[in-house]
C-alpha cells in the first residue's frame, strides 16, 4: 500500500518540477490548437486520478461532480479545451491536492489503478513537454532527440521465424498490448540505429522536401498546403542525435529516397525483444502499421484509452523518447498518433 501512494507522489513531484519555470499565462494558454493549455492537462490528471481511485476504486462520489465533462479527454477533444473555464492558479492547485488527500484514503488492491493513474500522469507529461518543446520552452537541459548511436542506414538482418508479440498475461500493461501472440514474420533487415540529424540533414539538402516521387500522394498534398520544410532540429541540434519532429509523411519519404521503408510495429517488436536495436528511447519511432487490437483484443480497464482510436487513422510509433517517463517506456508499449503530427519527440528507423 505505502508503495503505491509514493509512486502517485514521485510522479506529481516530476509534474510540478516540469511545469516550475512557466508562470500562469503561459500554462493558461494554447500554444497549437492539437494541445491542451497546460493548465488545462494539470486539472485533468488530478479529475482521471479522481475517477479511477477514489470514485472506481474507493466507491467514493467524485470530489467535484461538475469537473467530469470538462476534464473529460473525449467529451472535450483538444480544439476547444483552450476556451473552457478549467480551473487555474491557486484554485488548481488545490484540487491536485484534495483529490490526492482521498487517494490516501483508497485501499490500492492489487495496485493496477494506481498504476493507471501514475502512468497516466507521465503520459501527460511528455504531452506538456510537447508543448513546451513547441513554445520554446524545454526545462533547463532537455534536449528533444537522444543519441541516434549511428547515422541510421546500417542495417541488421533479422532471421524468418516466430516471435511471441505483446506483454505478459501478469503484471501492469495497456489493453492494446495483449493478448499475447505467437506471429510469423518473414526475414527483414532494420536499421540499427535511428536516423541522425546529421543524416535527416543530407536527405533535406538532397532534395528531399523536393522530389515528389519519394512522397505518398497523401504526403505530398500535406507538405504542399502546410508548407512543410526540414524541422530546424536537424540543422541546429547535435548532428549525433536522433531526428525529431518529423511526421508520419516525413519518415515514409526519407525511407523511400534510401530504397528502404518504415518497419511494421511487430518487425519493430521482434528485433527489439532479440536485442538488435541501439537508440531506443532517442526518440519515438513511426511504423507503417495502423493501429488496431491484437487478435482476441478486449478493451479494459476503459474503452477510451485504445479502442476509440483504432482504424485506418492511426500509425503506431514504437520505443519512447527523451520525454518519457522510464516507468512508461517499455518494448511492448504502442503509441500512436496522426500521420501528420510534428510536435511528438519523433524520428524514423528504416526497414527493407
Ligand atoms: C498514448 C499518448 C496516444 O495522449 O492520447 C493520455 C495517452 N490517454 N490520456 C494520448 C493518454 C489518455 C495517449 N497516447
Ligand atoms: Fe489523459
Amino acid at each position: 500500500m505505502p508503495s503505491d501512494l509514493d509512486a502517485l507522489d514521485d510522479a506529481r513531484r516530476y509534474t510540478l518540477e516540469l511545469v516550475h519555470h512557466l508562470d500562469a499565462r503561459r500554462l493558461e494558454t494554447a500554444i497549437v490548437p492539437f494541445l491542451s493549455p497546460m493548465a488545462w492537462d494539470l486539472g485533468h490528471i488530478a479529475a482521471f486520478e479522481d475517477l479511477w481511485i477514489a470514485h472506481r476504486l474507493g466507491g467514493l462520489p467524485l470530489l467535484r461532480e461538475e469537473h467530469a465533462a470538462l476534464y473529460d479527454a473525449f467529451e472535450t477533444p483538444r480544439e476547444v479545451r483552450a476556451g473552457l473555464d478549467f480551473l487555474r492558479g491557486e484554485e488548481l492547485v488545490e484540487y491536485m491536492a484534495a483529490v490526492r488527500a482521498r487517494s490516501a484514503q483508497v485501499d490500492p488492491g492489487d495496485g493496477t489503478l494506481f498504476e493507471l493513474v501514475v502512468r497516466h500522469e507521465y503520459q501527460h507529461a511528455e504531452t506538456m513537454l510537447q508543448a513546451m518543446a513547441l513554445a520554446g520552452l524545454r526545462p533547463a537541459g532537455f534536449a528533444d532527440g537522444g543519441p541516434a548511436g549511428g547515422d541510421g542506414l546500417e542495417l541488421v538482418e533479422v532471421e524468418a521465424g516466430a516471435a511471441l508479440i505483446g506483454a505478459p498475461a501478469e503484471g501492469f500493461a495497456y489493453d492494446n498490448e495483449r493478448p499475447r501472440h505467437a506471429v510469423e514474420l518473414p526475414a527483414f533487415a532494420i536499421a540499427r540505429s535511428p536516423v541522425s540529424n546529421a543524416t535527416w540533414l543530407s536527405f533535406a539538402e538532397g532534395g528531399g522536401y523536393e522530389r515528389r516521387e519519394w512522397w505518398s500522394a497523401e504526403g505530398w498534398a500535406w507538405k504542399l498546403d502546410q508548407d512543410i520544410e526540414c524541422p530546424e532540429n536537424a540543422s541546429n541540434g547535435d548532428p549525433g542525435a536522433a531526428v525529431v519532429h518529423v511526421s508520419h509523411h516525413e519518415a515514409e519519404a526519407f525511407a523511400r529516397s534510401v530504397d528502404a521503408r518504415l518497419p511494421t510495429e511487430l518487425e519493430w517488436e521482434k528485433a527489439a525483444l532479440h536485442g538488435r536495436l541501439a537508440g531506443i528511447g532517442s526518440a519515438w519511432e513511426w511504423t507503417q502499421s495502423h493501429f488496431s487490437g491484437y487478435p482476441g483484443f478486449r478493451a479494459h480497464p476503459y474503452r477510451e484509452y485504445s479502442e476509440v482510436f483504432f482504424g485506418d487513422g492511426y500509425r503506431v510509433l514504437r520505443g519512447a523518447s527523451p520525454a518519457t517517463h522510464p516507468r512508461v517506456a517499455s518494448l511492448h508499449f504502442r503509441n500512436w498518433d496522426l500521420p501528420e503530427r510534428r510536435q511528438l519527440f519523433a524520428g524514423v528507423r528504416i526497414a527493407r
